[in-house]
């Protein structure tokens, strides 16, 4: 099969690398020959690394960058099987590049979209065929993140899902399927691990080295302050305002003042050295003693939270149980699945602590879904 890739930034050129390894022949074009040049030197070091580690023969590390050709015109792309764009987050920037790949390939060829917030839907219908269109969305970095999830618009044929399915697990992906809704699984389903920490710091309930040490004692690998600040502000911030003003601005997705403050002081994360934390000061790490009432408290309602978010995922039909068991453990990584958690501390009592908390605050973000609920009631 030959994969042509649009958009060789941070995702497209691991996307790349994916599909070389996997034994595809693949096509990287950027309209910056800087970026191409940058993505080769990103494959060829994460390949040098895999090989270094023993995870990779030389022979196969120089087979795989030689399956990758470096394309300098959009037209290289026209005998492609598969093409999937990972440019900018613009619509029409992306629809664009759509409509000028439909002129040039064939009739067969699949157009995918790796976009995080945007509706495939709306992407399909720039295309004559908007049939052959349909999300695919890798983690970042897709060399190490094993989840992808599918997401097929209004107008995709259903052949194409399954055909889609089976190619990206044969690259070695775990895949989910998503309906064509705002932050697809784990865009949606994991807000609530930034939010509900915020609002706890916000209140004064605990700091941010308390929440964090509460999180990572349950097993997850990075508490949510430092999580936002690896990820980056500007990229969680964003996300987080999309999903919100995409559900009609729904007070349950509310963005903070608190990040937004962080993210216009130009205070990122990790990557400008302050966010939540100042990482040029090596000794703000504080280790402290949590009594337990305040751990628990901080935990249940942050798992509440999580647990009633992917109660409402499945019960608006946006995936299946299982899909967002794996996509929780395969795509941000938490130690368990969420319905599993629910399952181990208690659907009635997830659904009495958030109705105490709805009672307390008389705010939409606490109300329990209908499918929470009804797992209450089993
Ligand atoms: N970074 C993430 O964490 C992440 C995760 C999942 C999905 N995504 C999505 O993947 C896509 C790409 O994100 P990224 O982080 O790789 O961005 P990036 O900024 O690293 O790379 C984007 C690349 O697109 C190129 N480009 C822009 N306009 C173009 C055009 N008209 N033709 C060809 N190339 C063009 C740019 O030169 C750049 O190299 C976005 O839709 C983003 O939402 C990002």
């Amino acid at each position: 099969m030959i994969v042509g890739i649009v958009g060789s930034g941070a995702m497209g050129s691991g996307i790349a690398q994916v599909a070389a390894m996997a034994g595809e022949e693949v096509r990287l074009f950027d309209k910056s020959k800087e970026a191409t040049s940058k993505a080769i030197q990103n494959i060829q070091g994460s390949i040098n690394r895999l090989v270094e580690k023993d995870k990779l023969s030389p022979s196969e590390g120089v087979a795989a960058l030689g399956r990758i050709f470096i394309c300098d015109q959009l037209d290289t792309l026209k005998d492609c099987d598969l093409i999937i764009e990972a440019v900018i987050e613009n619509l029409s920037v992306k629809k664009e590049i759509f409509i000028e790949l439909e002129s040039l390939v064939s009739a067969s060829c699949i157009l995918a979209t790796n976009t995080s917030s945007l509706s495939i839907a709306s992407i399909a219908s720039s295309l004559q065929q908007p049939a052959r269109c349909i999300g695919i969305h890798f983690f970042n970095p897709p060399f190490m993140m094993k989840l992808v999830e599918i997401i097929p618009a209004i107008q995709t044929e259903t052949k194409i899902i399954s055909k889609m399915n089976n190619l990206i697990e044969s690259w070695g992906k775990i895949v989910v399927v998503a309906r064509d809704t705002p932050g697809f699984i784990v865009n949606k389903v994991a807000r609530p691990y930034y939010s509900e920490s915020i609002r706890i710091m916000e209140e004064g309930i605990a700091n941010i080295y308390e929440i964090d040490q509460v999180m990572t004692s349950h097993g997850f690998k990075m508490g949510p302050f430092a999580l936002m600040d690896f990820i980056g502000h500007d990229i969680n911030y964003r996300v987080t305002e999309s999903v919100w003003k995409s559900f009609y601005f729904d007070s349950k997705y509310r963005p903070s003042f608190t990040q937004l403050r962080l993210l216009e002081a130009g205070f990122l994360g990790r990557k400008s050295g302050r966010g939540f934390y100042n990482y040029s000061d090596k000794s703000e790490s504080v280790e402290s003693e949590i009594n337990k009432e305040l751990s628990d408290r901080v935990f249940m309602r942050i798992i509440s939270m999580l647990i009633n978010e992917a109660a409402d995922t499945v019960g608006q039909q946006i995936c299946s149980e299982d899909d967002v068991e794996l996509s929780v453990k395969f795509g941000v990584n938490y130690p368990k699945g969420l319905f599993e958690w629910g399952k181990e501390l208690g659907f009635k009592k997830i659904v009495s602590i958030l109705d105490d908390l709805f009672d307390t605050y008389h705010e939409e973000r606490y109300r329990v879904c209908r499918y929470l609920r009804n797992l209450a009631k089993l």
